[in-house]
């Protein structure tokens, strides 16, 4: 969603930051913003344009010298998307200047009061409010002007403020939404996502909520919104500035679906205890006496975060013997659940932003719950919340679509299930048994990639289909479940999972040949009941294409893929699903990494 760039230093600061609004497209926009500020007058001068970066970069004018500057990509919240609405707001004398991720609450409140005070508003918008009130505040330094301001908003914000009496500085501010300095040379960065700082610096500091911080070209400074100087100290950045390019690969996609042999190799690393047969995970915070006390595990996430929740509570149930679930973040939060002492509670988003998981960490932790993330992103919202959690260490994920998120967190989630496991009643044996497992998914995840040319001829086979059936049974239907989101946000063919066992409840009525269903058929021991499954579809003359560990004769194509123990199936059954998806999408010349309506991280309700 919404994303945050600014800088100041000595470079021409225009092209600096629209590279930086490249590099945060990903995470889905409609409008883009920039202010920079005259090297000489110092005065403000601002390019807005609905659409994409290019579109405001065509508007950008030959002659935008300035050394100081902040841009915004938007994703319309109030007001609909269009060139006014677009973020920099800048008050009517052209003096101050602000982007603003997050949503102000009491805006409309705001709004009427200044409104009745004589402002005359340009935009919809909510952070128009924030402008103004920074605009109007009679304090003295530029610092004080924003924490006047942000006293009277409620809700959520990353922003940062340029202002032309105080050229020689940027303020940013952070609740809720993330903000980033990017500690340069000389120069200092800011952004919503390290994505669009590690071309020029790996040093940062990432806010805490209630933190705010003046860049000026050669120091920086933090401190809370109350005025206390917290003198944080930069981090160095882990990844390189390669990591979020496209490597050779068409799209992002392709690049991180081709890279999880490597990624699964990276979760496992360091991790495992061949002493014990058991795993260390150093950030768990949960000793051998707490997690023998633990009664219920209670796994929340969104979309695909949560589909890698269902196989992680299969895991956790099956090799700790704790009763186990998951549930969509977004649901639960509203339903008032009962928060149980004796429950783990386990937040999963691959971003560590996604609001709705945030707010459920939140709420759990304000009831007195333990809370457990399991997170890509180092240092992320939901990371900093948890009690404690596990790292996916999948890398930087570009693709609106999660695919080696997916998988790294199911591994993620089979880690601690052992880990879990081995502190209650996973024997030796087992312990080694799914470690030998885990160990062998990096090679095996690498001979399923090398069916690609294979898949890619299925997918053009399967691409005329309007709608597709996805069916699983017990472990296979979060595979199935997930496989069917793939498919329809990158190609929007319409797709439905569900779980084997429930297709002559009702969904059998669909079956015809121009209805495809994808069967996952793992040699298990529910393999037989599988395959009557497939038996009553093709008495109704539906199409199969099975995901199975050997050829299955009712289906009209089997994607084999290769055995592993029975619990981590699941792991590499989703591979292929993903490599058909993206060929699918592709044989119909989707945009496949930025797809319609969709955003990488849903930091909004
Ligand atoms: C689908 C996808 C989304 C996200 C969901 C939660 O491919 O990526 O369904 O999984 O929006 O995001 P995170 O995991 O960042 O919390």
């Amino acid at each position: 969603m919404c994303g945050i760039v600014g800088y100041i230093g000595r470079r021409d600061v225009a092209p600096l930051l629209l590279e930086g609004l490249q590099r945060l497209e990903y995470r889905g926009y409609d409008s883009a913003g920039i202010v920079v500020n005259s090297p000489k007058s110092g005065a403000l001068k601002m390019v807005k344009a609905k659409g994409r970066v290019r579109d405001l970069e065509a508007r950008v004018p030959k002659r935008f010298a300035g050394t100081t500057g902040i841009a915004h990509t938007r994703w319309a919240t109030h007001g609909a998307p269009s060139d006014i609405n677009s973020h920099p707001h800048l008050d009517p004398e052209n003096k101050v200047a602000v982007v603003h991720n997050g949503i102000v609450d009491n805006a409309a409140e705001l709004r009427a009061k200044l409104e009745a005070e004589g402002v005359v508003f340009a935009s919809e918008t909510d952070t128009e409010v924030i402008t103004h009130l920074i605009a109007r505040s009679q304090a003295e330094s530029l610092e004080e002007k924003v924490r006047e301001a942000l006293k009277v908003i409620e809700g959520t914000y990353g922003i940062a403020v340029m202002h032309a009496d105080f050229a020689d500085r940027i303020v940013v501010a952070r609740n809720g939404s993330p903000v980033i300095l990017g500690i340069g040379e000389k120069e200092m960065l800011v952004a919503s996502d390290v994505a669009a700082l590690i071309a020029h610096t790996r040093q940062v500091v990432t806010l805490n909520d209630g933190e705010m911080a003046t860049l000026k070209a050669d120091d920086f400074r933090t401190y809370t919104t109350s005025g206390t100087t917290t003198n944080a100290t930069p981090e160095t950045v882990e990844w390189e500035a390669a990591s979020y390019d496209m490597g050779g690969h068409d799209t992002y996609m392709h690049k991180e679906i081709s890279e999880q042999p490597d990624a699964v190799d990276r979760v496992l690393r360091g991790r495992i205890d061949d002493r014990f047969n058991t795993v260390h995970l150093g950030g768990l915070n949960l000793d051998p006496r707490e997690a023998r006390a633990i009664r219920r595990v209670k796994i929340l996430g969104c979309g695909t975060s949560y589909h890698a929740g269902l196989i992680g509570a299969s895991l956790i149930e099956g090799m700790a013997r704790i009763p186990a679930d998951a549930e969509p973040a977004s649901e639960f939060r509203y339903r008032n659940p009962v928060v149980d002492p004796d429950t783990l509670y386990i937040a999963v988003s691959q971003s560590g932003e996604t609001y709705d998981v945030l707010a459920a960490v939140q709420e759990l932790k304000r009831k007195g719950a333990r809370v457990l993330g399991v997170v890509n992103v180092v240092g992320s919202a939901i990371a900093r919340e948890a009690d404690g959690g596990v790292y996916v260490h999948a890398g930087p994920e570009v693709c609106v679509v999660s695919t080696k998120c997916f998988t790294n967190t199911v591994v993620a989630f089979a880690l601690l299930a052992v880990h879990l496991g081995r502190i209650r009643d996973l024997s030796v044996t087992d312990g080694k048994r799914i470690i030998e497992g885990l160990r062998k998914l990096p090679a095996q995840i690498q001979e399923i990639l090398e069916q690609e040319e294979d898949i890619k001829k299925l997918a053009a086979q399967y691409a005329d289909a309007k709608s597709m059936m996805f069916i699983g049974r017990v472990r296979g239907y979060p595979v199935a479940l997930e496989a069917s989101l793939k498919l329809k946000e990158i190609s929007y063919i319409h797709a439905e999972a569900y779980p084997a066992s429930e297709l002559k409840h009702g969904p059998l009525a669909l079956i015809e040949p121009s209805l495809p269903t994808v069967a996952i058929v793992p040699d298990d021991d529910l393999l037989e009941k599988n395959r009557a499954a497939l038996e009553e579809i093709k008495a109704r003359s539906g199409r199969i294409l099975a995901v199975a560990h050997r050829e299955q004769e009712k289906a009209d194509h089997t994607i084999v893929v290769p055995k592993n123990e029975d619990e981590l199936d699941p792991i590499l059954m989703g591979i292929p699903l993903q490599l058909l998806a993206y060929h699918t999408a592709l044989a119909l010349g989707r945009d496949i990494d930025k797809p319609r309506n969709l955003a990488k991280s849903v930091t909004v309700e």
